[in-house]
């Protein structure tokens, strides 16, 4: 049994990172009588002048309801590198890690991420040191996990925000476009455009022609209704035309996506001639209280995480397959990226209730 253990928070924030925190110090603490470390800084924490602090459960009470992660994390920084927007891991930054974790005694980690932070949590286990992931991130993207934690409370906040912009384009008569995040993926604007009754759902699974959305807008005219709702995925695109980012991004961060919601706004206005306007989400979706499914969700990932190393698995993900939380290999885990399927129930299911996603295919207009 490990006598000390370190938990480290990595990439984006998003709600529930506090409710995993505190479940893992409850657990080793309770359950299994270890010490918990905090790293903080996400791994940076672990290199030159070592930022960390110890963890109890009496310090970590009342952080479940919290929003971002008391530890502060990155999606930046000196384990990973960018060339060209391609991410690579450079190992001595590990290496170093590595010495340090030893002379802090901390025997095991505990990394809660995305991709990013996962596969530089594999960097560690390569090396055989014990680790368990715990997938976290609003897009929800990562194949291994049916859901990640964050990802829920992402969709409670874009779908809050499309119902606040239906009545306002139905005061204006106007088309009105919600940019949404999930980097590569359109779960978010998926699951949020069918709960927020959004008209139109633009993801990058599916790309888009202008000629099938104006097509919807003027079908909602003629049907009485002259105003239209869209939400678009910020990694979303016209069919034969790349993704729009917002900049190209350093050796130090990855390029950001960004921009298309305006884009689609001005060309919906220059072809239909109706006021169109866009709003962009941005990180409103990952700030805040997370919802009460990811506070369980989270919960249950820290527990199990703990509970796995303390049986002896490392190098392994916690993961919710089947409504049962397993662990799966950490190098299968971050091995693919998980994309919304353009024949899958959920898109039939929104084309079946009359929500197009504006592809020149005409099963999915
Ligand atoms: O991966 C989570 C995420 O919020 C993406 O949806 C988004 O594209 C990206 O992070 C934004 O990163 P940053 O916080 O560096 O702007």
């Amino acid at each position: 049994m490990y006598k000390q253990i370190g938990v480290v928070t990595g990439g984006g924030d998003a709600p529930g990172l506090n409710a995993v925190i505190r479940a893992v110090v409850r657990t080793a603490a309770g359950e299994f009588g270890m010490k918990v470390v905090g790293i903080e800084d996400s791994f940076e924490g672990l290199i030159g002048e070592t930022k960390i602090r110890k963890l109890t459960t009496k310090n970590v009470s009342g952080i479940l309801p919290r929003g971002g992660t008391i530890l502060g994390t990155r999606n930046t920084g000196s384990f990973c590198k960018f060339v060209n927007g391609v991410v690579t891991f450079p190992t001595g930054a590990v290496e170093e890690a590595l010495v340090n974790l030893k002379k802090l005694e901390i025997e095991a980690l505990v990394v809660i991420g995305g991709d990013g932070t996962l596969a530089i949590a594999e960097g560690f286990a390569k090396r055989g040191f014990p680790v368990i992931g715990v997938p976290k991130t609003i897009d929800n993207d990562l194949a291994a996990t049916e859901l990640t934690f964050g990802f829920m409370t992402a969709i409670d906040i874009a779908t809050e925000a499309l119902d606040r912009l239906h009545t306002t384009a139905a005061s204006h008569d106007r088309v009105m476009i919600l940019e949404v995040m999930g980097r590569h993926t359109g779960w978010i604007a998926l699951h949020a455009g069918l709960a927020g009754s959004a008209d139109v759902i633009l993801i990058p699974e599916i790309p888009f022609s202008f000629e099938s959305m104006v097509q919807k807008v003027y079908a909602r005219e003629k049907s009485g209704s002259r105003f239209t709702n869209i939400v678009v995925a910020e990694g979303a695109r016209e069919v034969g035309k790349p993704e729009i980012y917002r900049d190209a991004g350093t050796s130090q961060a990855a390029p950001r996506l960004g921009g298309i919601g305006e884009y689609v706004r001005e060309k919906i206005e220059q072809i239909t001639g109706k006021e169109a306007r866009c709003v962009v989400l941005g990180h409103l979706q990952r700030g805040g209280s997370p919802n009460a499914f990811d506070r369980m969700l989270g919960t249950s990932f820290g527990a199990c995480a703990v509970r796995a190393l303390a049986v002896g698995e490392f190098g392994k993900m916690v993961a919710l397959q089947a409504n049962e939380i397993v662990t799966v290999p950490l190098v299968d885990a971050i091995a693919n990226i998980k994309n919304v399927s353009a024949d899958g129930q959920l898109v039939r299911t929104a084309h079946d209730i009359g929500i197009s996603f504006a592809s020149p295919n005409t099963s999915l207009k």
